[in-house]
């Protein structure tokens, strides 16, 4: 029986427990605040910007919303980011990608304080993360770590592949299955004979951003995959990365998008929003 990997629950489990953990920093008179920025109005940001203010507001942390016009600056945007950096009553500073093309996003990463890089996306923090120094880490990889860690996965000596390379995903998380002791490969769209690279996996991880890319073929009989992919279908139904209905019976676990790996990012966000009091 394939086991299907609740992140809707998982997450949930996971925010009871910072609601109790904001609830004792409350009580010792410590206020928590995330500043969330939103350049312009990409519908998809602004779904994901409001269910992360959503999360402060259920585990009990303040959020500080700027929400900036599309013609926004590069200057401007920098500018704020400088303030927010030497604000005492902001803890986390979370800028909501893609930005406009006008604004370069690695020089806003970078200007963003390590201390309050809540989305682990500033060289330092991904550094840290790669010498297995204290640092935040990038919330997706860490909340698939967290989904199989609380489903039970174990991972040391796991034969793990992850398909996809991103800054954001793929990179980050090939670190964090090193450093849970797995083996790791990280393939991509330029790899030769991918189905029997993806094939040796134990654990496969998806984040190649092409709807039902992953069908059976790429997978071993047993195997349990996680879909990082958020897509829309040809009948604009929501969709993985992994052909979810051909990939299920062969595995013994998998995420179902949506309901996956997607909640599991603001829970970690969240939980990144707690630990900069202890980095500060
Ligand atoms: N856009 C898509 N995912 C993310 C994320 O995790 N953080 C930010 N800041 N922007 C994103």
């Amino acid at each position: 029986m394939t086991k299907v990997i609740d992140g809707k629950a998982i997450s949930l489990e996971i925010k009871n427990e910072l609601k109790e953990k904001a609830a004792a920093l409350k009580a010792a008179g410590v206020t928590v605040t995330l500043a969330v920025i939103q350049v312009g109005n990409n519908p998809a940001s602004t779904v994901y910007v409001n269910n992360k203010k959503k999360g402060c507001e259920y585990i009990g942390i303040e959020s500080a919303s700027f929400e900036l016009p599309e013609e926004t600056t590069e200057k401007e945007l920098l500018s704020l980011i400088d303030e927010l950096n030497t604000r005492e009553d902001i803890n986390g500073i979370l800028v909501q990608l893609p930005l406009p093309k006008h604004i370069d996003e690695d020089k806003v990463i970078k200007a963003i304080d390590p201390k309050k890089d809540v989305d682990g996306f500033h060289p330092q923090s991904v550094g840290a993360l790669c010498i297995g120094q204290p640092g935040f880490v990038s919330c997706t990889p860490a909340g698939i770590i967290e989904l199989l860690k609380r489903s039970g996965i174990d991972i040391a000596g796991k034969e793990c592949v992850i398909l996809g390379r991103s800054n954001i995903v793929g990179k980050p998380m090939s670190l964090l299955m090193l450093r849970e002791n797995a083996t790791v490969t990280v393939a991509h769209s330029k790899t030769a004979n991918l189905k029997e690279v993806t094939s040796r996996a134990d654990i496969l991880i998806v984040a190649i951003g092409r709807p039902k890319m992953v069908t059976a073929d790429y997978v071993k009989e047993g195997a349990v995959v996680i879909d990082v992919g958020i897509n829309r279908d040809e009948n604009n139904k929501l969709c993985g990365d992994v052909d979810y209905d051909d990939v299920a019976p062969k595995c013994s676990a998998i995420t179902p998008v949506p309901g996956g790996v997607g909640p599991m990012t603001i829970a970690m966000l969240l939980n990144n929003c707690l630990a900069s009091i202890e980095l500060k």
